[in-house]
């Protein structure tokens, strides 16, 4: 009996981890490429490490490759595609073009990727891990990227002019883009924090320097001292537009909180970064930012996780891309595809269902034994066919001791059994065992290799 609800018990969890699998299925999952890619992780940190060795500044423009993505119809890979025939790509959207960089080096770790685990991670998950390096070979926080992201099948060069934030845009219109997104205006002033790194171009913040919202004037809020350095970055001539300043003037490429003190000290670069200040309830949080690197730290892999999520492609929507910049050709006619099909069942419909009614066969054999185990009697069992009790015979002896043939004195057996506790519950626990030792030894009459074997 003991033996028996212990077999119960652990079948029940066995087959309780065979159920919630499917759940943990077609959600974003730390392990995802345990099995099929373990080294993912170890090969984007070293492309990352061999780019920002290169070009320090590859961290922050990596960060915002995959912030571009993500906020574009959700993280799917497709700030990275070209344009194709059917579609212009996000590349060359205003927000992107002549500024989004990194494509080569995504390009590059997919390339080791693809021959450590052909066909096996996304390239949304490889810019997605990319950004986490970024930040982290940067001196900023580590956080755990939860994979399984599939690339999308499509760009808009519409949607990114529509939905990315742009410097010049007002907080609530901000906060607004965000919140459509699912990211709250917490999010907004963590991830502003990415400011800690990287270089804008002039004509982004020009105007707070030489005529601020059409007054002639510079803006009355820039700290005097930087305004002057940045004249000097930034002359008043078109010819300047593209000259880069950094976004944190005191640590520019060391990721820490110094973005949020230079904004208590009126030293942010774009407007939009320093109107965080301008708000009662987003000015807290730069406060406590700037107070508290470790409060930001922690906060900044939380948003990063959340923003990572955004929109993404799992279980068997989009694809796995082998090359980040393109998709496939045009899939083959139909008849081509149903032989592919049944060729290797498993990318098509039907290796889903065979999966799916293969589950279902060995959970309603399990739930069978289990309601067999627990009542105590046997259906299953015929003959040399005794599968239960096989099955007790060999894990009966792990489980509970050895489950012995008819004992030639009952009472020798249950002595031997569960009766050394010595209380009643266990006496009768042993009457029960002894009446299925019984049973045991009438089915296993016709069963002569059992018997003899134990
Ligand atoms: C190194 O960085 C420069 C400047 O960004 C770039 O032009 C070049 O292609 C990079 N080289 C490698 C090997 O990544
Ligand atoms: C901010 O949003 C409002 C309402 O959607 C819009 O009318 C306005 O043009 C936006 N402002 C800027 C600068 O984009």
């Amino acid at each position: 009996m003991v033996f028996r609800l212990s077999c119960c018990l652990s079948i029940s969890l066995f087959s309780l981890i065979i159920f919630l699998s499917p759940f943990a299925y077609g959600q974003l999952d730390y392990g995802f490429y345990a099995m099929s890619c373990p080294n993912l992780f170890l090969i984007v940190q070293f492309g990352v490490s061999a780019a920002l060795k290169n070009d320090t500044r590859m961290a922050a423009s990596l960060l915002r490759l995959h912030f571009h993505d993500c906020f574009v119809n959700g993280c799917d890979g497709s700030v990275l595609l070209d344009d194709t025939k059917d579609f212009e790509g996000e590349k060359n959207a205003f927000p992107n073009r002549n500024s989004v960089r990194g494509f080569e080096v995504i390009d590059k770790i997919k390339a080791d990727v693809e021959s450590a685990c052909p066909s096996t991670v996304s390239c949304v998950d490889i810019l997605t891990i990319a950004a986490r390096e970024a930040v982290f070979q940067s001196g900023g926080p580590f956080w755990y990227v939860p994979v399984g992201r599939r690339d999308g099948l499509t760009a808009s060069k519409k949607a990114a002019n529509e939905q990315l934030p742009s410097p010049f845009e007002p907080l609530e219109n901000i906060t607004a883009k965000f919140a459509s997104k699912g990211l709250d205006m917490n999010d907004v002033v963590v991830l502003s924090g990415a400011h800690t790194i990287g270089y804008a171009q002039c004509f982004t913040f020009k105007r707070r320097l030489f005529d601020f919202k059409g007054s002639g004037n510079p803006d009355p809020t820039l700290d005097s001292s930087l305004l002057s350095n940045l004249k000097t970055t930034c002359p008043n001539v078109d010819k300047s537009n593209n000259m880069l300043a950094p976004l944190d003037t005191t640590t520019s490429y060391m990721f820490d909180n110094a973005y949020y003190k230079n904004l208590v000290s009126n030293s942010g670069l774009l407007e939009s970064d320093q109107a965080l200040m301008g708000d009662p309830r987003t000015a807290a949080m730069v406060n406590s930012y700037s107070m508290y690197p470790f409060l930001f730290s922690q906060d900044f892999g939380a948003s990063m996780v959340k923003l990572g999520s955004v929109g993404v492609l799992t279980g068997q929507a989009g694809e796995i891309r082998k090359k980040c910049g393109s998709q496939p050709p045009p899939p083959p006619p139909i008849e081509v595809i149903e032989q592919a099909y049944t060729a290797h069942s498993g990318h098509g419909s039907i290796g889903p269902v065979i999966a799916v009614l293969a589950v279902i066969t060995i959970l309603g054999a399990i739930a069978v034994m289990i309601g067999r185990l627990c009542s105590g009697r046997r259906i299953m069992g015929h003959g040399q066919y005794d599968f239960e009790g096989w099955v007790e015979a060999k894990c009966g002896s792990c489980i509970n001791g050895r489950v012995d043939p008819p004992p030639p004195h009952p009472p020798q057996s249950s002595s031997s059994g569960a009766v050394g506790s010595g209380d009643a519950v266990a006496a009768v626990v042993s009457a029960e065992a002894l009446r299925e030792v019984k049973d045991e030894g009438v089915t296993r009459q016709h069963n002569p290799s059992e018997s003899t074997g134990s």
